[in-house]
C-alpha cells in the first residue's frame, strides 16, 4: 500500500510517519516547510532506521503535485498539511483561504485525476464551535465560530459531497487537543515563532524562550476557573490514524472525533508539571481570549466502536514526554 502524507514533517505528520515506517508501510512525505523543519527527516530516520522519501512541495503548486502523482501510484492520502492558528485565521483569512481551502482543492483535484480515492483528513473539534452541550458527538451540527474552523468544515463538506458522487472515500478525524512528544525526545510540537496553544507554549517555557505562562481566564465555569480541554497524547492520536487505514477500505466513509472523553484544566496541567516533574511554571492571569470556551470534550463512543480504539495515555504521560523533549 503506497501512502502519501501531506504535512508529513509537522508535529502530527512526523509522528505518523514514524509509526507507519515502523509498521513497514511505503510512505512518501510532502511538506512546504512553512511550519516545520527539514532536520525532522534526519530525526525520523534516526528513530526508524529507515530511508525517508521526502519532496518539498507546497500544495498551492499544482504542477509539482501533478508530477508527484504521475510518478507514484498512491493508494491512500493522509492530508495533514494546513494552517491551524485560530488567532491568525481571524487576522489573515486570505492566508487560510489559500493555505487550507485552495491547497485541499488542488490535492483533491489531482487525486481524482489519478484515481486516488482514499483520504484520511485531519480535521478539528473547532468545527463544532459553541454547542448547547459541552460533550461533542459526530451527529451534532457543526457551527464554527472562527475562520480556521470554517476552513476545516468547508473541506469536510467538500469530501462529503465528493463521496456522495462516489469520487472519494474519506475518514474525517476531528482532533480535540493533541499534546505530548515522541518517547525518543526527538519529535515534539514546536511551531515556528511564539506558540499560541498551551502545551507548545509550555514547551517553549521549558526551553527558556519565555519567562512565564499567561493563563487566559480565571473565572470559567470549571473546577478551578481555568479553561478545560480534552487533551489527547500524540501517540494515541497517531494510533487512531493507523486504525483508519482499515476503515478507509470499507464501503462507508466515517467522521470520527478523536479525543479521550476526559478534560484537564490549565491549572491542573501547571500542577502536574510542579508535583510530578518538579518543574515550577510561573504564571499570571490575563483576560479570556476572544471566542475561548470554558470546557468541551469528546464523546468517545463512535470512534471506540468504529476504530476499535481508545486513548490509553494520561496527563502525566503528556507532561513527562514534553518535559523530556524540552530538556533534550
Ligand atoms: C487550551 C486552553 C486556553 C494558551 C485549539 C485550536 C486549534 C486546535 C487545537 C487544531 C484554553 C488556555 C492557552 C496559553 C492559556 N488545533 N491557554 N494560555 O484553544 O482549545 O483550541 O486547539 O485543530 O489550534 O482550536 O487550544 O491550547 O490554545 O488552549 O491559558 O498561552 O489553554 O485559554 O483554555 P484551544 P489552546
Amino acid at each position: 500500500m503506497k501512502i502519501l502524507i501531506t504535512g508529513g514533517l509537522g508535529y502530527i505528520g512526523s509522528h505518523l510517519a514514524v509509526k507507519l515506517l515502523q509498521k513497514k508501510y511505503d510512505i512518501t512525505i510532502i511538506d512546504n516547510l512553512e511550519n516545520s523543519k527539514i532536520d525532522i527527516i534526519k530525526k525520523i530516520k534516526k528513530i526508524t532506521g529507515k530511508k525517508v522519501k521526502f519532496h518539498k512541495i507546497d500544495l498551492l503548486d499544482k504542477k509539482k503535485l501533478f508530477l508527484l502523482f504521475k510518478k507514484n501510484n498512491f493508494d491512500t492520502v493522509f492530508h495533514l498539511a494546513g494552517l491551524k492558528s485560530v488567532k491568525e485565521s481571524e487576522i489573515n483569512p486570505e492566508k487560510y483561504l489559500q493555505g487550507n481551502i485552495v491547497t485541499s482543492i488542488n490535492l483533491l483535484d489531482v487525486m481524482i485525476k489519478f484515481n486516488v480515492r482514499e483520504i484520511v483528513y485531519s480535521s478539528s473539534a473547532t468545527v463544532y464551535g459553541e454547542q448547547k452541550k459541552n460533550v461533542y458527538h459526530e451527529r451534532m451540527k457543526t457551527n464554527p465560530t472562527n475562520f480556521y474552523g470554517f476552513t476545516k468544515k468547508a473541506i469536510e463538506d467538500l469530501l462529503i459531497e465528493l463521496n456522495t458522487k462516489k469520487m472519494i472515500k474519506y475518514v474525517i478525524l476531528r482532533y480535540f487537543n493533541p499534546a505530548g512528544c515522541h518517547k525518543s525526545g526527538l519529535l515534539g510540537d514546536e511551531p515556528n515563532g511564539t506558540a499560541n496553544n498551551l502545551f507548545p507554549f509550555i514547551l517553549q517555557l521549558i526551553k527558556g524562550k519565555h519567562k512565564k505562562l499567561k493563563i487566559y481566564g480565571s473565572n470559567f465555569k470549571t473546577k478551578d476557573g481555568t479553561g478545560a480541554r480534552d487533551y489527547i497524547h500524540i501517540d494515541d492520536l497517531v494510533d487512531a490514524h493507523v486504525k483508519s487505514l482499515k476503515i478507509i477500505k470499507k464501503k462507508k466513509s466515517e467522521i470520527l472525533n478523536i479525543g479521550t472523553g476526559k478534560t484537564y484544566t490549565v491549572l491542573e496541567i501547571v500542577k502536574t508539571f510542579q508535583n510530578y516533574l518538579n518543574y515550577n511554571i510561573k504564571y499570571e492571569y490575563f483576560k479570556k481570549r476572544k471566542g475561548d470556551l470554558a470546557i468541551y470534550f469528546n464523546n468517545i463512543k463512535k470512534s471506540k466502536k468504529i476504530l476499535n480504539w481508545e486513548a490509553k495515555k494520561n496527563l502525566k504521560d503528556m507532561c513527562s514526554s514534553i518535559y523530556r523533549y524540552g530538556n533534550k
